[in-house]
């Protein structure tokens, strides 16, 4: 529907003969003249930094303040026997110093960062200027606890103030933080504690979400007992809600302490483009999590860009990502993009829906937001609620949408358009990854015409293609795997500790090319439609999680011989989890057993992976070899039994039939 707004877009251009729904919605003239990139720009420009990376780069790389200018801008080789990434390699700067010092002089009284608590009516404002001295105080407690250039850092807080602080605080002393989600699990804590040799973990006495409290302090004190873990020296404890905590004088801090001691005057220090600038564990089809490791020039000349360009940001606006920074887009779109750009930021505590459904709208019209950016399954559940979602509230201060984490239903899309954006905002649908860094393949707003479900086109730099399973790169329209054939700045250079398993997960599925895990299919105009993981890897609530992972914390259940794990379609998470279990011989199963196991998985590695259903398995279908054969269980758990293809190989066909017998209908 067209409304009288200025920014309001064109109506849809095509429709869909089979379900009349609009399929193009092409840019309004008046937004391709205001934004900073038209079509036209986009072509060219793309253009530009495909046939000459070195020469787009290395202007778009001053950006940022250098402290000492690059000469190399792009040093990479993507060969299996030698991956070698690096950008902007003999220049040194600082990401605190670009996120805070330099807009000092123009923005020191502007609103930083707007914090919204999890109850309304709780909430912090803080300007750049005091942001820079919070920042510089608690980069300064990190040296007093003797956190030196290149330790690692552990960061396990709640959506504060003080994470962002932490991160920036790292950042200003080159040390490495490991953010790990709050909801993860102590078990979960203690593994990338382990991995990462952390030094120190950061946290708070309590966490507050959706009206509940989880306890973070107690979390890490049972995650230190791990008797793995002998590199932490320092626990600071930030108070949040005040509650009583376990203390041991010998070890823990209380932030505010610290704070208090330390000097507010802490000198950026001078760090290589290439140094390590934080890790951030993420799952794989196989194996525990990966600590994939960004660098500092290149992935804050990425973020910073594409946060500009693809919200087409502008000075003074007010952008909400509602992603937790315990995620790579909490890290990018929170933080250090929009703060690098000199952006006001919202940060809310809580969920989306909690205390009311209208919550996203309030928050909205309380800070005039004018780009918010969201998952696809809070959107899911917000529609769920339809015109509930958006009651009491007008958004009219919205001027562009953004989606993120999973391939986006068009009815979500249209939903999203048209009630919360009231069919004026221009939806951005970005796909990346942890490994990217930052956005890779999305619509510019006043570029990219708009096809719901689809993430359209490349960014500026980004050479994605398909090939088969062969590795032959398809051409034109078509399907396949998605990989991406040249590097880009904000690319993730290794997995910490692991450059050898980097290779193996990335480089190695297809000569010369970074593989992405997805799959997708391009249209005839050249768009891309992200299909989903072609490995296994599901995508629960916009949280990645390897089914390995699932497994492996199954079988450690003393009455659990073997499991298999994959994903089914669900109407609010995108993909649920679904749990084939085989018992150990003389165990019954029970509906108490199977609530036990779903406790037992919560434990081991956190809420986020719950499983949804399980279902009992006295067989698995395996090949000859051994191999469980995923496809068909997939299968089985979406319904489509009909469907299940070649079942020959399989060592002993006749499970199949017990398990579609056995199946759990899900609702
Ligand atoms: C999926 C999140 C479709 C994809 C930034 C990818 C998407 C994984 C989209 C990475 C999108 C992310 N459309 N799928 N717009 N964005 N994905 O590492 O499967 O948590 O590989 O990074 O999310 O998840 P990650």
């Amino acid at each position: 529907m067209l409304t009288s707004d200025k920014n309001e877009q064109t109506a849809p251009e095509k429709t869909n003969p089979e379900n009349s729904k609009p399929m193009l919605f092409p840019v309004s003239p008046k937004l391709a003249a205001e934004a900073m990139v038209d079509d036209e720009k986009y072509r060219q420009m793309y253009q530009q930094s495909i046939v000459n990376p070195q020469g787009f780069w290395r202007e778009h790389g001053q950006r940022i303040d250098w402290f000492t200018p690059f000469t190399k801008v792009k040093n990479v080789s993507f060969d299996d026997h030698h991956v070698d990434i690096k950008w902007f390699k003999d220049g040194t700067t600082n990401v605190s110093h670009n996120c805070l010092d330099r807009h000092l002089e123009t923005k020191g009284d502007q609103v930083a960062i707007y914090w919204e608590g999890d109850e309304p009516g709780e909430q912090r404002e803080i300007t750049y200027r005091e942001l820079h001295e919070e920042v510089s105080r608690f980069a300064n407690a990190l040296k007093s606890q003797g956190v030196r250039q290149g330790d690692v850092v552990a960061i396990y807080m709640p959506m504060v103030i003080e994470a962002a602080v932490a991160m920036l605080a790292c950042t200003r002393i080159g040390a490495i933080h490991s953010i790990v989600f709050a909801g993860f699990s102590p078990e979960a804590l203690a593994g990338r504690i382990i991995d990462s040799n952390a030094k120190i973990v950061i946290t708070a006495d309590e966490g507050v979400r959706g009206g509940r409290t989880t306890a973070l302090k107690a979390n890490v004190d049972e995650a230190l007992t791990h008797p793995d873990i002998r590199t932490i020296e320092k626990v600071i404890v930030y108070r949040r809600t005040g509650a009583d905590i376990p203390w041991h004088n010998h070890r823990d801090v209380w932030w505010h302490e610290l704070q208090q001691l330390s000097s507010p005057h802490c000198q950026a220090r001078e760090m290589g483009a290439e140094d390590p600038l934080f890790i951030l564990y993420t799952s794989g089809s196989t194996g525990k999590p990966k600590g994939v490791l960004h660098t500092t020039g290149g992935y804050l000349v990425y973020a910073s860009m594409t946060h500009e360009y693809l919200f087409d940001y502008r000075d003074g606006e007010v952008f909400w990502c509602n992603a937790d920074v315990g995620w790579i887009t909490g890290h990018t779109y929170v933080v250090y993009g929009p703060l690098c750009n000199g952006a006001t930021i919202v940060m809310h505590e809580g969920v989306p829906n909690y205390p009311s459904v209208n919550r996203v709208s309030q928050i909205v019209d309380k800070y005039n937001v004018n780009i918010l950016y969201i998952a696809p399954t809070a959107i899911r559940a917000l529609m769920a609620h339809d015109k509930q979602a958006v009651e009491g509230t007008s958004r009219k201060s919205l001027r562009l949408l953004g989606t993120v984490g999973e391939p986006i239903n068009p009815q979500a899309w249209h939903w999203y358009h048209q009630t919360v954006g009231e069919g004026r905002c221009p939806i951005v649908d970005t796909w990346w990854q942890t490994e990217t860094g930052a956005a890779m393949i999305t619509p510019l707003p006043g570029a990219t015409a708009l096809k719901p479900g689809s993430a359209t086109r490349p960014f500026f730099g980004v050479m994605p293609a398909l090939v088969d399973n062969m590795g032959n790169i398809i051409d034109g329209p078509g399907e396949g795997n998605l990989v991406i054939l040249d590097s880009w700045p904000g690319q993730a250079r290794t997995v910490y500790g692991d450059h050898e398993r980097f290779v193996q997960t990335y480089f190695t599925s297809f000569k010369g090319m970074y593989t992405t895990g997805d799959g997708a299919r391009r249209d005839e105009d050249g768009y891309y439609w992200i299909t989903g993981r072609v490995d296994d890897v599901i995508n629960v609530s916009g949280h990645r999680m390897g089914t390995a992972e699932i497994e492996s914390a199954m079988v450690a259940h003393h009455q659990v011989a073997e499991a298999a794990v994959v994903g089914y379609p669900h109407d609010i998470k995108g993909q649920g989890i679904y749990v084939y279990v085989t018992l150990n011989s003389g165990v019954d199963y029970s509906f108490d057993l199977a609530a036990d196991l779903k406790k037992w998985v919560r434990q081991e590695i956190g809420p986020i992976a719950t499983p949804d259903i399980i279902q009992n398995a006295p067989g698995l279908p395996k090949t000859r070899s051994g191999k469980i054969m995923r496809r068909i269980l997939r299968k089985i758990a979406a319904g489509e039994c009909d469907s299940l293809g070649d079942t020959s190989t399989l060592a002993d066909p006749s499970v199949v039939d017990q398990l579609i017998a056995d199946r759990v209908e899900v609702s």
